[in-house]
């Protein structure tokens, strides 16, 4: 199958990151259709092997086993050009065109890689100039919009002259293997599904901690925040994948009408919610794995008086017969003690206690640990029999036991990154791991009176030091259910 993929904002940072090296593995890996294009497009003077070398010095920043020898790159290269564009003129839409047009293509993606604001200006001229044909799909990145009011314009416009078969929003959270094996887990097992509910589940936390900073991004990263960088999507997506229905087959909007259904559950929020269930927190300087780092406002692009938040925990509920009363936590940061993304389904616990000494704490058993990053596996944490058992008169305990599943080990590292998969699913045609405008409306619409309750608040997040777990608030937010991060069980 013919395709030709145009990146705008083709010489930046996230084609720079992610997408090029995505790119070259698919390649790599065959799986990219043979006669496709790539044009990368930006307003820089380059010609096409200026783009080619530009993208080749790239790969000089991958690790080894990712890097391509001199005549796999030629190879890859031989795909690759570049346009020189300014987004708001229609005449270099109408040169792109023309470009297209020597050679149509059977599958035409628009990657609108670009900054947000230019979102509805590309989609318009594309168009305007007549490139918006059944053939061609758009990519939308994240943050798509900056509150509801805006990211619903952007949806109105760009729905205005494409239809939603053809919009591809992304979530790269959605195309990482361990949250595929987090569907897998739910919906091809049954085990898991009488289980799966109120009545047995005491709580659930989704925690998606980095220890990176803002990196280079501090200026956009100070105009937008965690909440909408990482709640408002990537957590909310996770949340979905767990507190979902199982949906009635595998087809895109099947999915999404059962995980909209549970974004439109959420607990609506009251100021006593608000100021109860969700903490803010900001690093402040620290250290990570032994070296020092700065402070968030000491960082470049920086507002040194930011009240931007790097931090947020909160709680809530989804509102219906499978989750009601069970508390979700949901908490991410930057510079936070550790890499770890991961699940934890908190079991309630035996109803009576037969065992002398019971353990203490509530996270110790009964527990699924779905793990997403670094590690990509499931762990089951289970009660036994934990008394010294060489002296049989000892007295029964219970001690903790675990089951342990790598799927790193199990099937390799080496599987299809996220935006590997997500670009092929573009260039097929498959929408399953795509957020339809619906399902984001509506994770804005839930995240936005947090957003008008911090704007209105006289004090801004709390001081967290980098390298810990953020702001002791966090701890004393979940304490007051009785539960506990499940690092501090
Ligand atoms: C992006 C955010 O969407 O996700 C970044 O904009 C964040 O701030 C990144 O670092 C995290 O993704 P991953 O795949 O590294 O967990």
């Amino acid at each position: 199958m013919s395709f030709d993929l145009i990146l705008f904002g083709g010489t930046g940072d996230l084609v720079w990151r992610k997408i090029m090296p995505a790119l070259f593995q698919a390649f790599r890996h065959g799986s990219l259709p043979a006669g496709g294009r790539i044009v990368g497009v930006a307003r820089d003077d380059l010609s096409d092997d200026q783009y080619r070398a530009l993208i080749k010095s790239r790969f000089d920043h991958v690790e080894l086993a990712k890097r391509p020898s001199e005549e796999e790159f030629s190879r890859f290269a031989a795909l690759l050009s570049f346009l020189r564009m300014d987004l708001s003129n229609p005449a270099d839409y109408a040169r792109l065109a023309a470009k297209l047009q020597q050679r149509p293509a059977e599958v035409v993606v628009m990657y609108v890689a670009t900054a947000p604001n230019l979102f509805t200006t590309v989609c318009e001229q594309i168009a305007a100039a007549g490139l918006n044909g059944p053939q061609t799909r758009v990519v939308l990145e994240k943050p798509l919009g900056h509150d509801l009011a805006s990211n619903r314009a952007i949806n109105k416009t760009v729905r205005s002259v494409l239809t939603e078969q053809q919009i591809f929003r992304i979530d790269h959270y959605l195309g990482k293997p361990s949250v595929q094996n987090l569907f897998a887990m739910r919906f091809g097992n049954a085990l898991f599904e009488p289980l799966w509910r109120r009545e047995h589940i005491a709580n659930i936390q989704i925690t998606i901690a980095e220890e990176l900073g803002v990196e280079k991004r501090g200026a956009f990263y100070d105009n937008t925040g965690a909440l909408r960088d990482m709640v408002q999507n990537h957590a909310l997506q996770l949340l979905c994948a767990i507190g979902m229905e199982p949906p009635i087959n595998s087809h895109a909007d099947a999915i999404r009408d059962e995980k909209l259904k549970v974004l439109r559950s959420l607990k609506a929020w009251t100021p006593a919610s608000l100021s109860q269930h969700v903490v803010r927190g900001q690093y402040a300087g620290g250290a990570i794995d032994g070296e020092a780092v700065p402070a968030y406002r000491d960082e470049k692009g920086v507002n040194p008086d930011s009240r931007t938040e790097t931090f947020v925990a909160l709680r809530t509920e989804i509102a219906n017969w499978r989750w009601a009363g069970v508390p979700f936590y949901i908490r991410t940061g930057k510079r936070l003690a550790d890499r770890d993304a991961h699940i934890e389904v908190n079991f309630r616990p035996a109803p009576h206690a037969i065992f002398k000494a019971p353990l203490t704490s509530p996270n110790v058993g009964n527990r699924l640990v779905i793990n997403l990053q670094p590690k990509d596996g499931l762990e089951l944490h289970l009660l036994a029999q934990g008394a010294d058992q060489r002296h049989p008169r000892s007295t029964p305990t219970l001690a903790p036991v675990q089951l342990d599943l790598d799927f790193d080990k199990r099937f390799g590292s080496e599987r299809v990154g996220a935006y590997e998969r997500l670009l092929l699913d573009v260039i097929d045609g498959r929408l399953n791991l795509f957020v339809r405008s619906d399902e984001q409306e509506e994770a804005w619409r839930w995240v936005e009176p947090i957003l008008e309750t911090w704007n209105n608040e006289p004090t801004g997040p709390r001081p967290y030091a980098a390298g810990t777990w953020g702001p002791s608030a966090s701890s004393a937010m979940i304490a007051r259910d009785n539960y506990c991060w499940s690092e501090e069980s």
